[in-house]
């Protein structure tokens, strides 16, 4: 079984969750009417389930949707090529989405999700849990965001290195010396 203890925690769980329920409040003060959640697959499935919860906790009931968005990386360098694999099934014209993802960095991806969406007719608020400044491509900040994060490839909470440590609770960065090149 694989072990962790190279994982350098940056954000650790009691720190996301206390985050988690200030997002909520900031969601619940936009007053969102018919809320749907679409979160973007696979980095923000952590995020987004934890979120649902921490929205229901500040009184909203929202709906949930998934967008497989696939940004295409040379190693861990976005090519900037970005694809749809997996669409979301409802009807979203004239509703309040949240647009949740797990990091923003070039922008592109959330960008191309966005413009998506309102092109249908929703009304976007984009939340993403992390944000890498100086890194965008497009114009584009998120109207939401958990925490600033160090130029830094991390892993955990969801978010992966060659599809591996989704599953820690944490956010981190491996450490130099356990055969995963970070
Ligand atoms: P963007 O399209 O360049 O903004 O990249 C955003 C996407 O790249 C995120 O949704 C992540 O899936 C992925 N990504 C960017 N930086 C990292 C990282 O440090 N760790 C894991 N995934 C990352
Ligand atoms: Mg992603």
């Amino acid at each position: 079984m694989a072990e962790y203890r190279h994982v350098r925690v940056l954000f650790g769980e009691d720190e996301i969750a206390a985050r988690n329920v200030e997002i909520a409040d900031a969601v619940a003060k936009r007053e969102p009417k018919d809320l749907l959640v679409v979160a973007v697959l696979k980095g923000s499935f952590m995020f987004a389930a934890d979120l649902m919860r921490a929205l229901h906790r500040a009184g909203m009931a929202p709906q949930v949707e998934f967008m497989h968005i696939s940004s295409y990386y040379e190693g861990t360098v976005s090519s900037g090529q970005v694809t749809i694999l997996k669409d979301v099934e409802s009807d979203v014209r004239d509703r309040d989405v949240l647009l949740v993802d797990d990091i923003l960095e070039s922008g592109r991806t959330l960008a191309f999700a966005k413009d998506l969406l309102t092109a249908r007719g929703a009304r976007v608020t984009t939340c993403c849990l992390l944000e890498k400044p100086h890194k965008r491509a497009v114009n584009l900040d998120a109207d939401i965001v958990g925490f600033e994060c160090p130029d830094l490839f991390v892993v955990g909470y969801g978010m992966d290195v060659a599809h591996s440590f989704r599953e820690l609770p944490f956010i981190g960065v491996i450490e130099k010396g356990d055969g995963v090149s970070s």
